[in-house]
């Protein structure tokens, strides 16, 4: 039988689970209110913690944000890069929450690592956007960043189309321990599941680094007489193997296949002809920024945005790419 407290927590539980998905509200640990976050007066002050700024991506994700910023005068956003250093982030978070800003943007380098100072933050009352690549659990606002498990899976069906249903890949993962990388790699792998004819010869992990991908691509190539095509995780890492086969003439005979889709990056490498297809992987810079204004005014936001992706080809890049839906 129910007695009074049971039902009181059957009917709390209740209303958890019956509010709508993607709410912030719908926290299990509601986060704590700080009695300051009106400042229309001061003016706020944003944090935002870049685990690198050595690629392109990251570079332009941080100047979408200050682009962003520069329309609104009474945001301050304070950029601190980690240099593609664990520690280094999870102190600038920690660093942001003692100097108490108004919020926290993070993207960070790795998923479990970030995952308590973003939760530490989040429980001291100050709102976390996590940007990119995911934490752990639930203890932040907001997460900002495109589906990447579909951008594999069209990667996958792309490269199936263009092999004609038979061929060897190489597959180029980003860092494993990050989120884009876990679901790039599980959606590419779900589109070749009814494939027997594609064959991946050797998967590696070159963490996101065109360097890495160049050198994993040439014990690659030393190792294996006819590949058809590389999947890259990111374009960095898409040039990095298409250098290294260029190196030993092989270039010709294998298709690049990469994600971002910048256009001074991976839109132009479609041009020249050295990509077969890129996968764009917008920064969420904007709407970073958008939804932070949200939350400063009080206004709820969902648990997650999820951003759109288009692909380039040669046959597409001249009309701005396509859906990656299409595929
Ligand atoms: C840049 C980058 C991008 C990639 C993203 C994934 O650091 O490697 O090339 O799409 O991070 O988080």
């Amino acid at each position: 039988m129910l007695n009074i407290s049971s039902l009181v927590r059957h009917i709390a539980l209740l209303a958890v689970v019956v509010l709508p998905a993607g709410c912030s509200c719908s926290d299990s640990d509601p986060q704590p209110v700080r009695p300051d976050v009106k400042k229309e007066e001061t003016g706020y002050t944003i944090g935002m913690s870049q685990c690198n700024l050595g690629e392109p991506w990251r570079v332009q994700m941080n100047a979408d944000i200050e682009a962003a910023a520069k329309r609104h005068p009474d945001l301050k956003v304070v950029f601190k890069d980690a240099q593609n250093d664990t520690l280094k982030q999870r102190a600038h978070v920690e660093e942001f929450v003692s100097q108490g800003v108004d919020l926290i943007i993070i993207s960070p380098k790795e998923a479990q690592p970030l995952t308590e100072p973003v939760a530490k933050a989040f429980s001291a009352g100050i709102p976390v956007i996590v940007l990119d690549r995911a934490v752990i659990g639930d203890k932040y606002t907001c997460f900002i960043g495109a589906d990447n498990e579909k951008i594999g899976l069209a990667a996958g069906k792309w490269l199936i189309k263009k092999l004609g249903g038979k061929g060897r890949i190489i597959e180029l993962k980003g860092l494993m321990t990050s989120t884009p990388a876990q679901d790039r790699h599980a959606g590419f792998r779900e589109a070749l599941i009814h494939h027997p004819g594609i064959r991946v010869l050797f998967e590696v992990d070159m963490q996101w680094l065109e360097p890495e991908a160049r050198e994993e691509m040439e014990s690659a190539l030393a190792r294996f007489e006819r590949i058809d095509a590389v999947y890259a995780h990111n374009d960095p890492g898409a040039h990095g193997a298409y250098l290294a086969a260029k190196a030993v003439g092989r270039e010709k005979d294998i298709v690049f296949v990469g994600v971002d889709a910048l256009p001074q990056e991976g839109i132009a490498y479609v041009k020249q002809g050295i990509l077969g297809a890129t996968f764009q992987y917008p920064t969420g810079g904007s709407e970073a920024i958008a939804t932070a204004l949200k939350i400063l005014g009080g206004e709820e936001v969902p648990k997650a945005i999820v951003l759109d992706s288009r692909y380039f080809t040669a046959e597409n890049v001249d009309q701005g790419g396509a859906p990656i839906e299409e595929l």
